[in-house]
């Protein structure tokens, strides 16, 4: 069985590593094609070398651009790619424009599909990564759940039962993986231990939007904690300067950091604040409160067990209904062996 792996973002790179690392012990027949979506250093090769992972053989070199440019590009190269070294399976994570690409690529040469991170639904269809999801799993062979609520919900789809299994999600393997590697940005940083939060923003629909970001930094601005460390993705960066918008006083601005970096952050924060969904499941698995600067989440196991809420309009409301929380939730998303289920699924199916 030939696998290629597609993935060309920064979560893909994590979330999948833990897959790339047990077909490197299997002696797989397997490639790894990358769009590079996510191109700039800190974005991409940080990742790659932190993780210890091998280099993709074949690199699109798609970079930025309109949704129909990016997403363009990407099935002009993966065709060519699969024409030329073609899988028995194609393996995709999330939702991200390269993962919908992939997927259709394969699905129009008859090449078989699995879909890592199947079934989840924000139900909100301004969010290009719902469309991406919900595309990629109408037309995916195998369909990855983290957790029995994603299985339910294709169900409800009419999507056959035999091909859904809920095996946990990556993130675990990845996090238990760095988490007893702290780094010293604690020390770099000047910070101290439970004494800071940790916030992340960078959704089309949070910084696109000139009134939304105003809203969150507002939100942000009134909270009496006054030490917010904030990586910034360069979506952000990008739009905070073409909105011309300075950022509130209790904010403090660091490039984008490793895997590495970011989990000894995560760990040793007060509290998370992100619109990510892998900072939702990281603090979550690192028992670290978390509030969802987004109105909703397809994420919404991290809120029934404790350890997440999505904002409201009074952040010190938020912080200490979250702060006081004992840490005791437990995680949903499984025990860290999904890379290896995975990998015996697909190839004893
Ligand atoms: C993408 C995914 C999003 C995911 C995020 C992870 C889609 C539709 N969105 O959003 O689901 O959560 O990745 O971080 O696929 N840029 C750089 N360097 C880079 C990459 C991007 O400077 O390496 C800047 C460019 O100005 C670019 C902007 O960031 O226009 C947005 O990048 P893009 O890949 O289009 O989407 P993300 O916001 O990163
Ligand atoms: N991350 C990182 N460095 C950062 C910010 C995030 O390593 O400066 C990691 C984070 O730990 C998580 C992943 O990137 O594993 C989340 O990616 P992102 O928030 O960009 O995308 P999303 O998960 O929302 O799709």
């Amino acid at each position: 069985m030939k696998i290629a792996i597609v993935l060309g973002t920064r979560p893909e790179i994590i979330k999948l590593s833990p897959i790339i690392r047990k077909c490197e012990e299997n002696g797989e027949d397997y490639y790894i094609l990358h769009t590079n979506q996510h191109y700039s250093p800190e974005m991409d090769s940080i990742f790659f070398e932190e993780l210890g992972l091998p280099k993709p053989k074949y690199n699109l070199n798609v970079g930025s651009g309109s949704q129909g440019e990016q997403i363009g590009r990407m099935l002009k190269g993966i065709e060519k790619v699969f024409k030329d070294d073609c899988p028995d399976i194609v393996i995709v994570q999330g939702d991200a424009n390269s993962v919908f690409a992939g997927a259709f690529v394969a699905s129009r040469l008859g090449i078989k599909i699995a879909h890592v991170e199947a079934g989840l639904r924000s139900y909100d269809r301004n969010m290009p990564e719902e469309i991406n999801r919900s595309l990629t799993d109408a037309i995916s062979d195998f369909l990855f759940c983290p957790t029995k609520k994603q299985k339910e919900i294709l169900l409800t789809e009419g999507i056959s039962r035999e091909k859904i299994f809920v095996v946990g999600n990556t993130i675990v393997d990845a996090v238990y993986w760095a988490k007893n590697n702290e780094t010293k940005i604690i020390e770099r940083e000047n910070l101290e231990r439970r004494d800071y939060c940790l916030m992340t923003l960078h959704r089309v629909e949070n910084v696109d939007n000139k009134k939304m970001l105003e809203k969150i930094l507002y939100y942000i601005s009134s909270l009496k904690e006054e030490k917010i460390i904030f990586p910034l993705h360069p979506r952000t960066k990008k739009m905070l300067g073409r909105f011309n918008f300075d950022l509130p006083q209790n904010i403090r601005t660091i490039n984008p950091v490793g895997f590495l970096d970011m989990i000894t952050l995560e760990k040793n924060a007060k509290a998370i604040l992100t619109d990510s969904g892998g900072v939702q499941e990281e603090a979550c698995i690192l028992k670290v409160p978390c509030i969802t600067l987004r109105t909703t989440t397809e994420r919404p196991e991290t809120i029934e067990c404790g350890g997440n809420m999505l904002m409201k309009e009074n952040a010190n409301e938020d912080f200490e209904l979250m702060i006081k929380k004992e840490r005791d939730w437990k995680n949903p998303f499984g025990e860290g062996k999904t890379g290896e289920k995975i990998l015996s699924l697909l190839k004893n199916n």
